[in-house]
This record gives C-alpha cells, sequence and structure tokens, in this order.
C-alpha cells in the first residue's frame, strides 16, 4: 500500500517528538542475569500491535528492525513501541541486499529509512540489521551504528508454524543470544505467548539489544551476532 507523500507530511508533523527522558534506562544488568534480546523485522505490520500487546501483558521488552517504507503506515505503532520500552532499530527503507548495491545506494537505503523514523519517532535508531544479513567490508565502512545479527533463526518466515517457532527458539537459546523473528507474520506474533513464558521459565530476562550490550564494546561499522 502507498501513501501519498503529502499525507506523509501531515503525520510527521502532527507526530510529536519523543523526549530523550521518556526513553527507559536499562533496568536488567545482563553481566549477572541471563538475558535474551527478541528481535522482529520487517515490520511494522498488521499484527505488530497485538504483538505490543503481549509483551506489554509480559512486561517483556523487545528490538524492532524496521522498514523505513513501512514506517509511515504505522505512525502511533512506532510511538506506543517507544512509549512502552522497545528499541527500534534500521531494517534499510525496502529491504534490498546491501552488498549488491553501490556505496551511494546503501547510505541512502540506510539513511532515508532513518530519516522515516526519525520523522515519527523523533529520534533515529541507534542500531541497524542489514536485510538477509548480507554485509561485507565496504558495507560495514558505510554504516557508523553497531550492526546487529542473530544467533538464534526461527525460520518463522518460512514455516509459518508457531509451535516451530517456538522450538527451535527454546532448543537454541543460551545466555546473551538474540533471537530472530518476523512481526509482519501471523504465525510468528502467535508463538510469542509461549515463547516468553517458557523462556522466563527457563530464567531468562527479555531485554532490548541496547540493554543487551550496555555493559560491553557497542560500537559502529562492527556486527554483533550475540552478547559476547
Ligand atoms: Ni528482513
Amino acid at each position: 500500500m502507498a501513501v501519498p507523500v503529502h499525507e506523509q507530511k501531515v503525520q510527521a508533523v502532527v507526530a510529536p517528538a519523543v523526549p530523550f527522558i521518556l526513553r527507559p534506562q536499562p533496568a536488567v544488568d545482563c553481566a549477572k542475569e541471563k538475558c535474551v534480546a527478541l528481535t522482529f523485522d520487517d515490520g511494522p505490520g498488521r499484527y505488530t500491535e497485538r504483538l505490543l500487546d503481549q509483551l506489554k501483558k509480559e512486561n517483556a521488552r523487545a528490538t524492532f528492525y524496521l522498514l523505513g517504507q513501512n514506517a509511515p503506515l504505522y505512525p502511533q505503532t512506532l510511538r506506543r513501541m517507544v512509549s512502552e520500552g522497545h528499541q527500534l532499530g534500521n531494517h534499510t527503507f525496502d529491504h534490498k541486499s546491501l552488498t549488491a548495491l553501490s556505496k551511494a545506494q546503501v547510505s541512502e537505503e540506510v539513511n532515508a529509512s532513518a530519516q522515516k523514523i526519525k520523522d515519527i519517532a523523533g529520534f533515529a535508531p541507534d542500531t541497524m540489521r542489514p536485510p538477509y544479513g548480507a554485509r561485507n567490508p565496504e558495507v560495514d565502512s558505510l554504516i557508523n551504528v553497531p550492526m546487529v545479527l542473530w544467533d538464534v533463526d526461527t525460520l518463522d518466515w518460512k514455516h509459518h508454524d508457531p509451535k516451530q517457532t517456538v522450538k527451535i527458539a527454546l532448543d537454541e537459546v543460551s545466555d546473551g543470544s538474540i533471537i530472530l523473528m518476523h512481526d509482519i507474520h501471523e504465525s510468528s506474533v502467535k508463538a510469542v505467548p509461549q515463547l516468553i513464558s517458557k523462556l522466563k521459565h527457563k530464567g531468562y530476562k527479555l531485554v532490548t539489544v541496547n540493554e543487551l550490550f550496555s555493559d560491553q564494546d557497542f560500537v559502529g561499522s562492527k556486527t554483533y551476532a550475540r552478547r559476547a
């Protein structure tokens, strides 16, 4: 669905900037507690609000790797993510593989997305995730925020099975894991209540990516697939 440019501008103008002071401070010490970061890619989408309801009910935080082209379609959802303590990440404007692009195109993909998110949320994302995890030294050199990959791939986009999503995540998770899921699929969102409940039962704290790395070296042009 394409949003006319004039509507995007209206949404950006009426969007109140989120004061920095409202952003949550790290509440969990991942050096002392078992931590896991749930990450949701490619949204926001039509199931994202339902996911936010589930996360709120469980008092769990997550990180959303957003596509710049989707952000203006769900401005209230982005602001809700921020106000409920979740982290917004940059997943490029429209999900192109960055290793197939020129330097100028890589910058455009990343910067256009950052600007769209900033227009709505009040600040640009401070981490990014390259689509397909595709990167190389040239791409790395152009990205001035940490590049966040994952160590647990639920393959949710492939099997569309909530039980399988939960099983893979629980089989592969360990302290410091980053779990990859996609909130654009209803089956993925359906997996979340049970996944959170079982992770909590195993003693994990559900944190954002920034919280996971809050006491560690976490810098631009470098990739991170789990807490070291
Ligand atoms: Ni993606």
